[in-house]
């Protein structure tokens, strides 16, 4: 049985045995119907509603419940509306629709016996129904505030459908593109991720007054994107000074913008699972972050501390309670433990009373207290969901997005009047389209790239196409994938599609292939050992490439694939994330030169899996190597691969080329308290208007603790015209200079610093300053 299943029958059980305060529910079943409105400030009012509060509904109020599908109309009589009459559950996620959260909405409120409302969550990672690319793709746009309307889009669109709380962001950096999770991040640099993190914070919450914004809930704290050999929910172990440099900015990040809610992670941190770690969970978050939103489970989290080690229900549920988890989702541990746990001693009275209280002081912040039904208006889905502004706003991050690799000869831009053959399973899939986190309803499907290339030539060209190949290279896999509804089986063989594929390409003047992962092959659970593309459609390329024609690889997938034998055969590639309800369309805009591309890496692209975990801001180590040296004995190197990646942290080209002047300093000297600026300047040296991210890196060359190589620190996409020049000016302080050192303290330190202004983490000017 698997944890899902089992927290299902543990729910049964709880409400099947009955929980004490039932009866004297139902004795003082809540009469009025109308609020009287509240006079109070949030602290006086909960305090007020905790002294009338029973042992059994302050646990209730840390019980979050995943329901399957319920039935309009049958709310009421189903176990999750006995359990929510009985005061047993705080918070319901996974179910949609306002009609239907508003029936459960209404047994919390006029059938439980303080009629406290419930919070409704879903997992809204890119976007609702108006879906944007997924998030590992939306940082590769480096567009911090068009991230964060991807936030405020998806906030109004699934705040009509009922939905106040999403899980998400997700800010777990990750160089492991084994770990197929990374789709959901924001890549590997703590600086790009606490932008966004921040950005996303703002977009989701606003300032939760409005109907139209909902609460975020900061994912997965901590470092479940370190999770050892990429394999999902492994174990993670890393020294803190680490922690805090490279992993937790972005998450403080979050914390900084206010987030409402933080989500412990499955994973093991300094030996001990998250949802059970006193040390980050209260010490790090509360004393040393100030987080005053309240902190939830990942899915069944507390027990999962048993596989871990830790012990019993009873005993892990108490660990995480005193940890600082304030809500439970789908362990059903504190339901069923706390209540043995206060009697023993192992949780006090205080520690529940801190746990309740977070979770109401979030439903006082989202304004349910005020409005129960605040955001359950079901007229709101017609107006609010997949309208023409939010779809407009997906298609530009999509285009935004797709990261240009090689183009060779200049091969992209297509010209319309080519000939174009598309060839490829993933070029008219919509379902894989979606990505992985698709939620909503599925009101309108993504477009494909088909139907993109389509829709851009009209009348004036010509598309030919052809699925050549099955998309799976596993069959469970494809099982797995047609179990939940993602696509269906193509009856032909591989040999039987690639005759047809050949045959199409064979009349064309260029090949577009489009290849790569399935949406099953990203997300949770979804760890691939080898990332290449699957064999299938590599034997595809190959044969394709046999016809002699130019090709342009597309490559879709939610991670960084290991593709550099592919990228050596074709004269273009880019990489399309997929997930974004135009993705197709942008796609095309790229290929036909109406979107000058403009995507950077948020991660490295590894020449191949055994370089992971990969990424820009390494140490140097005692034996550096440079791989233009070639290989060399007794240096940090591998016997038969570069260190350095395929494709490095912010790189991406365009259609047009950028120049860049030295670097000029306003000053070789800084002061603790003062500031120099670092300059250069950019020119548009091609023939086509362009937006180029000029990158700054810093690179502290000595310290008391070693330091990176380079860390990003700034940065500034800015749109020139051909032959235009713009200068571009970064003020450097001391802000950021500063590192934890060994004693986690917040330090910078006198001495040398290299400045680093270009194109991407390999391609730029360098100049140097002295701290003083
Ligand atoms: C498990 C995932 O790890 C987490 O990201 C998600 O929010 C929860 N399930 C709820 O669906």
């Amino acid at each position: 049985m698997n944890i899902r299943k089992l927290a299902v029958a543990a729910l049964a059980a709880a409400i099947m045995i009955g929980s004490p305060f039932e009866s004297e529910a139902r004795l003082k079943s809540n009469k009025s119907k109308k609020r009287p409105a509240i006079e109070k400030d949030m602290d006086s009012f909960i305090t007020d509603l905790m002294s009338k509060m029973t042992v059994e509904e302050k646990i209730g109020q840390t019980n979050l419940l995943a329901t399957g599908e319920i039935v309009t109309g049958e709310a009421r009589s189903s176990n999750v509306g006995q359990a929510i009459r009985a005061g047993n559950v705080g918070g319901v996620f996974n179910l949609t629709g306002a009609d239907r959260l508003r029936e459960l909405q209404t047994i919390a409120v006029e059938e439980s016996r303080l009629g406290i409302p419930m919070i409704f969550g879903l997992d809204v990672i890119h976007g609702y129904e108006t879906s944007f690319t997924v998030p590992l793709g939306l940082a590769c746009t480096w567009d911090i505030e068009g991230i964060g309307r991807s936030a405020s889009v998806a906030a109004k669109e699934a705040s009509a459908d009922g939905i106040c709380w999403t899980f998400s962001p997700m800010t777990d950096i990750c160089r492991d593109a084994r770990w197929g999770r990374i789709a959901e991040g924001c890549g590997e640099d703590p600086y790009l991720g606490s932008l966004i993190s921040a950005s996303m914070v703002r977009g989701y919450q606003g300032n939760l007054s409005s109907d139209t914004t909902i609460m975020a809930c900061l994912k997965h704290f901590a470092l479940y994107g370190a999770s050892e050999s990429g394999r999902d929910y492994n174990t993670v172990d890393m020294s803190r000074w680490r922690m805090f440099n490279e992993y937790f900015p972005p998450y403080k990040a979050a914390v900084d913008a206010g987030v409402g809610s933080v989500m412990a992670s499955f994973n093991i941190v300094d030996g001990i699972p998250a949802t059970g770690n006193k040390w980050l969970l209260t010490d790090v978050l509360r004393k040393r972050w100030k987080f005053d939103g309240f902190v939830v489970t990942d899915y069944g989290g507390i027990a999962e501390m048993t596989p871990h080690g830790m012990g019993n229900l009873q005993t892990v549920s108490a660990l995480a309670m005193n940890a600082g988890v304030d809500m439970d989702m789908m362990s059903f541990g504190f339901l069923q433990t706390i209540g043995k746990a206060l009697e023993s001693g192992e949780v006090s009275m205080e520690t529940l009373d801190r746990a309740c209280r977070y979770v109401l002081e979030a439903k006082w912040k989202l304004g349910l207290f005020h409005d129960p039904y605040k955001y359950l208006d079901p007229k709101r889905a017609k107006s609010d969901i997949l309208t023409p502004a939010n779809i407009a706003e997906s298609r530009r991050l999509s285009q935004e997005s797709i990261v240009l690799l090689k183009n060779e000869g200049g091969l992209l831009p297509l010209k319309r009047k080519q000939k174009v053959a598309l060839i490829g399973p993933m070029a008219d899939d919509a379902i894989n389209m979606g990505g992985c986190w698709w939620v909503g309803n599925h009101k309108r499907l993504p477009s494909t790239i088909l139907e993109g290339i389509r829709r851009a030539l009209g009348s004036e060209g010509e598309v030919a196409f052809a699925k050549g190949s099955h998309l799976y290279y596993d069959a469970r896999l494809e099982e797995n994938a047609l179990a939940f509804g993602h696509g269906s089986r193509d009856p032909r063989s591989d040999a039987e599609m690639l005759a047809e594929a050949m045959r199409v390409a064979a009349g064309a003047d260029v090949i577009v292939a489009a290849l790569g992962e399935s949406a099953e092959m990203t997300g949770e659970a979804a760890s691939r050992s080898d990332i290449t593309i699957p064999d299938a459609q590599r034997d595809l390329l190959d044969s394709l490439l046999t016809l002699g024609k130019p090709v342009v690889l597309l490559n879709l997938s939610g991670r960084p694939m290991a593709i550099a034998a592919e990228s050596g055969k074709v004269a273009a590639v880019a990489q399309v994330w997929y997930g974004g309800i135009e993705i197709g369309y942008a796609v095309a805009d790229v290929l036909f030169g109406d979107y000058n591309p403009s995507g950077r890496l948020a991660v490295s692209f590894p020449m191949n899996v055994g370089q992971l975990p990969i990424s820009y801001n390494h140490f140097n180590t005692g034996r550096p190597h440079d791989d233009k040296n070639g290989f060399l004995k007794f240096q940090s190197c591998y016997l038969d691969v570069p260190n350095e990646p395929l494709y490095p942290f912010g790189y991406g080209l365009s259609y047009t080329t950028f120049d860049y002047s030295d670097i000029s300093l306003s000053s070789n000297e800084m002061t603790p308290d003062g500031k120099i600026t670092a300059s250069v300047t950019v020119t548009n040296s091609g023939s086509r208007e362009g937006c180029e991210t000029v990158q700054l890196y810093i690179r502290d060359m000595a310290g008391s603790v070693v330091r990176p190589v380079k860390e990003l620190k700034g940065f500034e996409k800015i749109t020139l015209k051909p032959g235009e020049s713009r200068r571009v000016d970064f003020t450097i302080d001391v802000e950021m200079l500063k590192f934890y050192n060994s004693s986690l303290e917040y330090v910078c330190e006198p001495g040398e610093f290299t400045v680093m202004i270009g194109k991407d983490s390999r391609d730029f000017h360098s100049a140097a300053f002295t701290l003083k």
